[in-house]
């Protein structure tokens, strides 16, 4: 198979970071997590001291910041100058403060250059909210994956209870529906299936299901079946 770009798009929790680096083994194509770039700005915004309403300051920093994804393990490892980031960047706190973050128009215009730069040689999977709308419009395959907010913070809840033993699902719930909301409501590049992308309601599926099933959409669409 000649090497394309697919673009995996949907709320949180849906199951697009797992599923698209399991296509991407699979395929043998670079996984790019751009949730993990807009993630890794929050925290060095937090870590510098700075509210994400400082919004100049926030985008002086973004423009010095050096973000590096690496294949790793365990998955994706995220370094931001140098510093290894990949489980700080998941805390509570990056992710209650991340969708402020990512409203901010200038931030989104330099995290989308660098993503555009990372897929120009095709053979990339990525992930986020935007990629098939904004980042890659020309992918040749774009997935909108989604499945019910209770059963995204159920999976979410099984994955944080080490961490986070004090959290409810309720509370998870909740967070979910408000970051959705956000993500959905800003001005710049919104949450928002593409036209032309392929909506996949993953409630009832395993995820060697919904990988499966991807693959399949692989080798209809690209491999001369359209
Ligand atoms: O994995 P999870 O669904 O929790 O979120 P993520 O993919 O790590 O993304 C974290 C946040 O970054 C999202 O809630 C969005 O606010 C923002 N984001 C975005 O605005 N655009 C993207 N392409 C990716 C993430
Ligand atoms: O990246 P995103 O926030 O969309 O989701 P994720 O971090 O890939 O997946 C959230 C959790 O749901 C992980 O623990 C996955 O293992 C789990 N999951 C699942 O149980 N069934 C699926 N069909 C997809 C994901």
């Amino acid at each position: 198979m000649d090497k394309f770009n697919i673009a995996i798009d949907g709320p949180a929790g849906a199951g697009k970071s797992t599923i698209a680096r399991l296509v991407a083994n699979a395929l043998g194509f670079v996984y790019v997590d751009t949730g993990a770039m807009y993630r890794a700005v929050t925290w060095s915004v937090l870590r510098s001291g700075l509210s994400p309403d400082q919004e100049s300051e926030v985008i002086a920093l973004t423009e010095r910041l050096d973000i590096r994804l690496a294949p790793g393990d365990q998955g994706q490892q995220v370094f931001v100058d140098d510093q290894e980031v990949t489980s700080d960047i998941r805390s509570a706190e990056v992710t209650g403060n991340v969708s402020r973050i990512a409203q901010i128009a200038e931030v989104r215009r330099i995290l989308t250059d660098k993503q555009k730069r990372l897929a120009a040689d095709k053979g990339v999977v990525m992930d986020g909210r935007d990629i098939g709308s904004h980042v890659l419009p020309d992918a040749e395959l774009k997935v909108f994956l989604t499945a019910s907010v209770r059963i995204r913070a159920e999976r979410r809840f099984k994955e944080i209870q080490d961490q986070r033993s004090e959290v409810t699902l309720e509370q998870l719930e909740h967070e979910i529906a408000t970051r959705d909301r956000m993500d959905e409501q800003r001005e710049t590049s919104p949450l928002v299936q593409a036209a032309d992308a392929i909506l996949l309601d993953t409630t009832n599926m395993t995820i060697p299901q919904v990988v499966e099933h991807i693959l399949g959409l692989c080798r209809s669409k690209v491999g001369g079946g359209k």
